[in-house]
């Protein structure tokens, strides 16, 4: 009897509501810590949109002009840029005045000279009849109205130079990632947009894990002449 209540007293003293409060906090801690220490998943954009190797596989030179159609916040194009060097161009285009603004807030921040801002409409880039050598339309395709795809990747070929391409990146359909799943376009309708529009398709990269990577180009004035 004597000795159960020796026993009773002792642990009554062990957990008192101190040193409860004091246990959780260790174990909360060490779980943060076993959770700090575990590898992270891949969740940074660059990871798999491997934006280096993609700017790398446009094949731009020093002195080429490419249009990043859609630009959004300029994920593209200051990569654009540096690869089009202070004597190529890079024009970003957006329907979004907002997300221009940051591009061109951005630009001016830096003194870049080579990035110009267009602003431009559902169906038409603004751009010039064959002033680019290229076009980018990187995830933008899925934003325009299906009825209104057509027009769109018409108006960016007629900008295409003879000769020059069109690069799209785009949701695979059944791509592992959150975004966009109600509205991913079929790698087979993209080449039926870009055959409509004149295009041949010249090559594809399959590196990307959540993406296409299609390589379109125009045909050159002997070819189109036939
Ligand atoms: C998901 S963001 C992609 C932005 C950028 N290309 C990138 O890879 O980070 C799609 C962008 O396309 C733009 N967009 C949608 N329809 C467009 C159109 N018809 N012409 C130009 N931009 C368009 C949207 O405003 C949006 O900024």
């Amino acid at each position: 009897m004597a000795d159960k209540t020796i026993t009773r007293r002792t642990s009554a003293r062990t957990f008192t509501p101190r040193r409860r409060i004091g246990i959780i906090l260790v174990v909360a801690a060490l779980g943060s810590l076993c959770l700090a220490a575990a590898p992270k998943k891949k969740t940074s954009r660059d990871q798999w949109q491997q934006p280096a190797r993609v700017v790398a596989d446009l094949g731009l030179k020093d002195g080429s002009v490419i249009a990043d159609v859609g630009c959004g916040s300029g994920y593209f194009t200051f990569r654009l840029g540096k690869a089009v060097g202070e004597k190529g161009k890079v024009f970003a285009t957006e329907i979004s005045a907002k997300s221009l603004k940051a591009v061109a807030d951005k630009v001016k921040k830096q003194n870049l000279t080579n990035i110009e801002t267009v602003i431009s409409e559902p169906t038409d880039t603004k751009l010039a009849p064959a002033s680019v050598d290229a076009a980018l339309l990187c995830n933008v395709l899925h934003h325009v109205p299906k009825d209104k795809r057509a027009a769109l990747t018409k108006n960016i070929v007629r900008a295409i130079r003879p000769g020059g391409f069109l690069f799209i990146v785009g949701w695979r359909s059944k791509a592992k990632i959150k975004h966009d799943i109600n509205r991913r376009i079929p790698r087979q309708d993209l080449l039926k947009l870009a055959a409509d529009a004149g295009l041949t398709l010249d090559g594809e990269f399959y590196y990307l894990e959540h993406q296409v990577f299609l390589r379109f180009r125009k045909p050159t004035k002997a070819a189109a002449a036939g």
